[in-house]
């Protein structure tokens, strides 16, 4: 009898686990493996070359732990690497192995929800750059207009554990008055680390913005997937397995990755080449 097989969850730190969160809540029996690259997080500074290479990395390690389906949780890795990853490495590498990302079921659902056609997406510095989230918004909906706002502030803030802190409110006022002065009706929260910031984002664009978060969407989203994909649904394990992985085992990982998952983890140590 063949080995079954896992889905794959793969971030550069720990913010992954929070659309981890949102996915198990959705299909709980699934067997899951996740990986974050925590010993070179954060992925939103830098460079597309860079990203692709660490990406690809990933995807080789997470194969090989026998993952069938691999989702890049990271809004970066999605932008700056999934293409190339799908067009070049599967096809050579890894014939018949699926990589998703989290920009186009974000898009549709902000489609989906927007009136006035005007959409904020709030990001990291290479995100933005990508220019990804313009793209597949446009093809989703060719009337959009879209304004995307840098937040190099926040993934820190959160790393550092600080997101009920003051200085949060303050950093999000000074991001979000530009997308508020645009009158955008609907805001993607495009990065792993701002779902746990939702509510005080809301609270600052107000209750009229629609609030777009992955952590919520992504789940859903694959669902339908695996229930439109059955020759991938049938291969994958349904022993609630968890297994977390990370390039650096350090104890905020363990706390703050627990904070996110909503339960408590236990990371092995990952080695990615
Ligand atoms: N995971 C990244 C993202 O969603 C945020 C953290 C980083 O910059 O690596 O874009």
């Amino acid at each position: 009898m063949k080995r079954k097989k896992s889905i794959g969850i793969f971030d550069s730190g720990f913010g992954g686990l929070d659309i981890m969160r949102g996915i198990v809540k959705e299909l709980p029996k699934y067997d899951f493996i996740y990986l974050g690259d925590t010993a070179r997080v954060p992925y939103g500074t830098r460079s597309k070359e860079i990203v692709y290479e660490f990406s690809r990395q990933a995807v080789d390690f997470m194969i090989r732990k026998n993952c069938e389906l691999i989702i890049f949780a990271c809004n970066t890795a999605s932008s700056d690497a999934l293409r190339l990853i799908q067009q070049k490495n599967i096809p050579k590498n890894h014939i018949g192995k699926k990589v998703l990302g989290v920009l186009i079921p974000a898009a549709e659902e902000a489609c989906g929800k927007t009136k006035n056609n005007k959409i904020g997406v709030m990001a990291t510095a290479s995100t933005v750059s990508s220019g990804s989230f313009l793209r597949e918004l446009s093809k989703v909906n060719s009337q959009a207009k879209v304004y995307q706002v840098v937040c190099p502030l926040l993934v820190p803030i959160v790393e550092a554990g600080e997101q009920n802190s003051e200085i949060v409110d303050m950093v999000l006022k000074k991001y979000l008055k530009p997308l508020i002065a645009k009158e955008i009706d609907t805001l993607i929260l495009g990065c792993t680390h701002y779902g746990i910031l939702e509510r005080k984002i809301k609270n600052i664009v107000g209750r009229k913005v629609k609030i777009i978060s992955e952590s919520k969407i992504i789940g859903k989203k694959l669902k339908d997937y695996l229930a439109r994909h059955p020759e991938i649904e049938k291969k994958l394990g349904k022993k609630k397995s968890r297994t977390f992985y990370s390039t650096d085992l350090t104890d905020n990982f363990q706390i703050l990755g627990s904070k996110f998952f909503g339960a408590r983890i236990k990371a092995k140590k990952a080695v990615l080449e």
